[in-house]
């Protein structure tokens, strides 16, 4: 939650902070603010709403220097209000910082503060930060880095921190434990952001800082520190993503643009990993992976992941357990780090994270290395925390994702979790070689039948204008399809805010049906076709209740036209693949329902991007 900016160099510090913000708005966006030196002194311009307008009000009264550090907020302490916007100062305007985490220890250390007669301005932990490091500074401990370092011995929570201070002009100093923070050096000069797609535009050479590390920001240079101080010398890493990945180019939103993404993006978790066997057969082939006795006696899979990546899990379980033939356990990472799980050495443990720095995601991945495992994460954030705490990273290489609502790392991370559970799936025995062949046939087509969706666009497009006003939407299917509806409903809920459920259609009589009438929507996912009679029934159910419905299929047309309002059909694949088609109509409704509400679907209310904290 929240993005951290900082730059120092040769050029006006405003407009880069302005811009290095604006792609971080993905991580928060009800506050945004600046502090900028100039002349040996701290100005800074903060204030409740959007980065939009707080451009607007420096384009009347800018604010020179070039130097400066700013921040977009997700409130979570005090709310979105101009006091509570960061960046905050010490009572003397001679330090300011910025900061995304969380200091859990902030009510103890208020009071310590109050007691000594500091003054507080806001209601936010994060403010207590900037009055102990002047604590520190004023009482002689030395230099602003060891006033920093001090302040942090008392700190407990996540942190990612830029601290500038008025007697210290040419420099800025960074830190962060357990909240992303990236530092890299320019033609401009250096930078910091709390994430990748801030720098593109300035620098590809960055350093993923690590839990406790410092950084010391100069026009010139950066210093790296450990926490006692100590240099440390390390070669920056190369990001090679295209910066227009992390541009609207044409499209209205991200969203809408990350969508119409998805065939490159499963081409390129699909593409590195399909080889050529000594037949000349195209076979599954991770690199990242090398199957090995471990993967031969293993009992089970235990997946943890949250959200949309939770989802993918589960989508991981069916596949798993359909080619491999091994049992696999989902968990929300969140219930995962607290139930006491079992451990057995012979289990494969996997967490999925677009993102890579999901609070409970890490937690979940720790837990299982503290116990002995051996963990594997599928990311998509090269140099995440993640990344570099997991033992074995499969990247789904989908590119930046800056829309909260995920759509394309989804479809990446089923993408890489069915490829996965091939590989596993003919090591372990279970595939024999023809229907082996079918099966990597029917995913090298998915990207082009993907696309072939998207151009039917319109269909969803006129369906939403019909429907976006329903006050129900439930999302149904069996099998493959009940994973499909859960990432539907999610999705819906996210960016429309109607209220939407999944459920697995088989439970429909159990309850849900009660919800049924004639305000509701149902989609139907029908693309198993073993089951086809029993979706028919369920979606003659809900439509001779009152409810409309749309049917997403791929075959049997026929057998829906007169039950149902309005039917998509799907290009043809093998029935276990079928989500990676089927959620792109859900995702383009949940996108026109929300344009349509008049919502701004890139940045829906009370979420971000990436959940750093708990
Ligand atoms: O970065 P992660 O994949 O770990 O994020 C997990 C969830 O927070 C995320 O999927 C969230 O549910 C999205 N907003 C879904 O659209």
């Amino acid at each position: 939650m929240c993005g951290i900016t900082g730059y120092i160099g040769n050029e006006e510090a405003s407009p880069i902070l302005i811009q290095t913000l604006k792609k971080l708005e993905y991580r928060g966006y009800d506050s945004a603010g600046i502090a900028v030196m100039r002349n040996g002194k701290i100005f800074v311009r903060k204030m409740k709403g959007r980065i939009n307008s707080l451009e607007e009000t420096l384009l009347e009264n800018p604010l020179n220097g070039q130097s400066g550090i700013g921040h977009t907020r997700w409130a979570t302490h005090g709310e979105p209000s101009d006091a509570n916007s960061h960046p905050h100062t010490d009572s003397g305007g001679n330090i300011a910082i910025v900061h995304n985490g969380i200091i859990e220890n902030y009510v103890k250390l208020k009071q310590s503060l109050q007691s000594r007669g500091v003054v507080f301005q806001s209601d936010t932990d994060t403010e207590v930060i900037v009055h102990i490091i002047n604590y520190f500074y004023r009482s002689g401990e030395g230099a602003l880095l060891q006033a920093v370092m001090e302040t942090l011995k008392l700190l407990n929570g996540s942190y990612a921190l830029a601290v500038v201070c008025s007697d210290y002009p040419d420099r800025i100093i960074a830190v962060r434990k357990d909240s992303p923070l990236i530092a890299g050096c320019g033609a401009a000069g250096s930078f910091i952001a709390s994430d990748v797609p801030a720098l593109l535009e300035y620098t590809r050479d960055v350093y993923f800082l690590n839990n406790g590390e410092i950084a010391v920001l100069y026009e010139d240079h950066i210093e790296l520190r450990g926490n006692d101080g100590e240099v440390i010398l390390r070669e920056t890493a190369r990001i090679d993503w295209d910066a227009g990945s992390a541009e609207k180019n044409n499209f209205p939103h991200f969203m809408l643009k990350e969508i119409f993404e998805q065939p490159k993006a499963m081409e390129n978790a699909l593409l590195p990993r399909l080889k050529k066997s000594a037949l000349n057969n195209p076979v599954v082939d991770f690199d990242e992976i090398k199957l090995d006795e471990s993967w031969a006696a293993a009992r089970r899979i235990v997946i943890a992941a949250c959200g949309t990546a939770y989802n993918a899990a589960v989508i991981g379980k069916y596949a798993f357990e359909h080619f491999a033939r091994i049992p696999v356990a989902v968990d929300l990472a969140s219930e995962y780090r607290y139930r006491n799980p079992i451990f057995d050495k012979r289990d494969i443990f996997i967490v999925i994270s677009q993102s890579g720095e999901t609070a409970d995601t890490l937690a979940a991945a720790r837990l299982m290395k503290q116990n002995g495992a051996r963990v594997i994460a599928v990311t998509n954030a090269p140099g995440s925390t993640l990344s570099r705490e997991a033992d074995v990273v499969v990247y789904t290489y989908a590119g930046p994702e800056i829309a909260v609502a995920s759509t394309k790392a989804f479809t990446s991370q089923m993408m890489c979790v069915y490829l996965l559970a091939l590989e596993l799936g003919r090591f372990r025995g279970h595939i024999a070689d023809e229907p082996y062949k079918k099966y990597i046939t029917a995913l090298s087509a998915i990207p082009a039948q993907a696309r072939r969706i998207l151009d039917k666009k319109e269909i969803i497009q006129r369906f939403a204008a019909r429907q976006y006003n329903k006050t129900k939407m439930f999302f149904m299917g069996r099998q493959f399809d009940y994973p499909v509806s859960m990432e539907s409903a999610l999705k819906l809920k996210e960016i429309s805010y109607t209220h939407s459920e999944a459920f697995a259609a088989g439970e429909l009589k159990h309850g849900p049906i009660a919800l049924i009438d004639d305000g509701t929507l149902v989609i139907a996912f029908a693309t198993q076709k073993e089951l086809f009679e029993k979706m028919i029934s369920n979606i003659r159910e809900v439509s001779s209740r009152g409810a409309s419905s749309l049917v997403i299929t791929c075959d049997r047309v026929d057998s829906f036209n007169t039950i149902t309002d309005e039917i998509f059909t799907l290009p043809k694949t093998e029935d276990c693949f079928s989500p990676l088609l089927s959620v792109i109509p859900a995702q383009l409704f949940s996108y026109y329902c929300a344009v349509q509400r008049g919502n701004d679907p890139d940045k829906p209310r009370n979420l971000a991007k990436s959940v750093t904290v708990e």
